[in-house]
């Protein structure tokens, strides 16, 4: 996010400046960081991510002629101008760039029988780009919430029923949709449910499989840190969807729908039958799944040594196991968790690159921001991005001051 559009003020300055009337809306939804509870969410596992004070914001006003315009302040083109994308809100078509989350969200909603209102919108935000901080869920759960607002306001003016209350379940089932069936990529739910339904203050508990919510606060004297690497990854080509083939063909050997209800034990009675690698797939979800009910039983207790070593655990099991870390995140997390400050260390998001999180005693949180990125660089030659995040409410209107 520029610091031109930091403010609600300037967003609707920035608004005029580019449509040429007022704004009647302002929207947000935060990124994400997954504590714990890596690649569980395609299995129906569990997952314990928090909603980051890192957001994608919209200004918005509706239009009468069923058509959406966005204005990406953030992607500039060679002229120095935003990038700006329009369509029929019954026909999207982008399937590409940053437009193609858009674009996907107004056909799974349409999908789902919403009635849609076009709009005017500016889009900006400050979630890294590809760094498994959930920027794409962020972007598709702005752009619901926007089509919620313009809808609502629309039927103010007595165009169109209203549409029914805001549902973060129903949007986050919507948006995902929009990512898997539109985007391509074969993901769970985790990322859009944690940016719509999450509680400020707290991390998340999800149960994919019934996508119950629970929030869950940090210990005491505790903070999460993100630990961005700088290093980048397109999801779509990467090796997600196929890491979810080989989960799938393990749970099929096991003879369950999902490895959710599977147990180590079954696990070991087929492991004659599987290749090693989906073995190896397989016992991670397993046992990420438990760690994820013990990392529960110690955010309940206030224990953030206990959450930390279930962090450690978890990085090595996706290191090994499940093979989605990469010579960065293992850098940064092994310099991280040698930090006396630090209470556990791991890659978060789909892994390849971007971002690790750390657990961090705030009594020692300068010195870990320091000493930790000064170690990172001697390692790797490159300067990376540290810095603690608190815990967002999901999807909603942006507060204004005095709003
Ligand atoms: C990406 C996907 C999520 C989840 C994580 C890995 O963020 O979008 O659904 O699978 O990877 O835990």
């Amino acid at each position: 996010m520029s610091d031109a559009v930091r403010t609600p003020a300037a967003l609707r300055a920035a608004f005029e400046r580019h449509v040429g009337r007022p704004a009647t809306a302002l929207v947000r939804a935060p990124g994400r960081v997954n504590l714990i509870g890596e690649h569980t969410d395609t299995s129906d596992g569990f997952v314990l991510p928090m909603a980051i004070d890192r957001e994608v914001r919209l200004a918005l006003a509706p239009r009468t002629d069923g058509r959406v315009r966005l204005v990406a302040l953030d992607v500039v083109g060679a002229d120095g101008a935003p990038e700006v994308d329009v369509f029929d809100v019954d026909a999207p078509h982008a399937r590409d760039g940053w437009a193609a989350y858009a674009h996907g969200v107004a056909w799974a909603l349409a999908e789902a029988g919403r009635p849609l209102v076009g709009f005017d919108a500016v889009v900006t935000g400050d979630v890294p780009r590809g760094a498994g901080l959930s920027s794409s869920a962020a972007l598709e759960l702005a752009v619901a919430r926007a089509f919620h607002e313009a809808a609502v306001q629309a039927a103010a003016e007595g165009r169109g029923a209203a549409p029914p209350p805001w549902d973060a379940k129903a949007m986050a089932v919507a948006c995902r949709r929009a990512e898997n069936a539109w985007v391509g990529v074969a993901s769970g739910v985790m990322d859009q449910l944690v940016c719509a339904a999450a509680e400020a203050g707290s991390a998340l508990w999800i149960d994919c499989r019934t996508l119950d919510t629970a929030p869950a606060p940090l210990p005491a004297g505790a903070r999460v840190v993100i630990l961005d690497t700088g290093t980048r990854r397109g999801l779509v080509g990467s090796a997600y969807n196929e890491r979810r083939a080989q989960v799938d063909a393990a749970a099929a050997a096991l003879g369950v729908t999902v490895l959710r209800d599977a147990s180590e034990a079954d696990l070991a009675a087929h492991a004659p039958e599987l290749e090693d690698a989906v073995r190896r797939r397989a016992r991670h979800v397993i046992r990420e799944n438990a760690r994820v009910h013990a990392a529960t039983e110690a955010m309940a207790a206030g224990d953030a040594a206990a959450l930390g070593e279930l962090m450690n655990a978890s990085h090595a099991s996706l290191r090994d196991d499940f093979e989605v870390t990469g010579p960065a995140l293992d850098a940064m997390t092994e310099v991280a968790q040698a930090h006396p400050g630090c209470f556990g260390a791991r890659m978060t998001g789909a892994g390849f690159a971007g971002c690790c999180v750390a657990l961090v005693d705030e009594a020692q949180l300068e010195g870990f921001l320091h000493d930790v990125a000064a170690a990172y660089a001697e390692r790797t030659g490159e300067t990376p991005a540290l810095y603690p995040v608190r815990g967002t409410a999901g999807a909603g209107p942006l507060d204004e001051p005095g709003g």
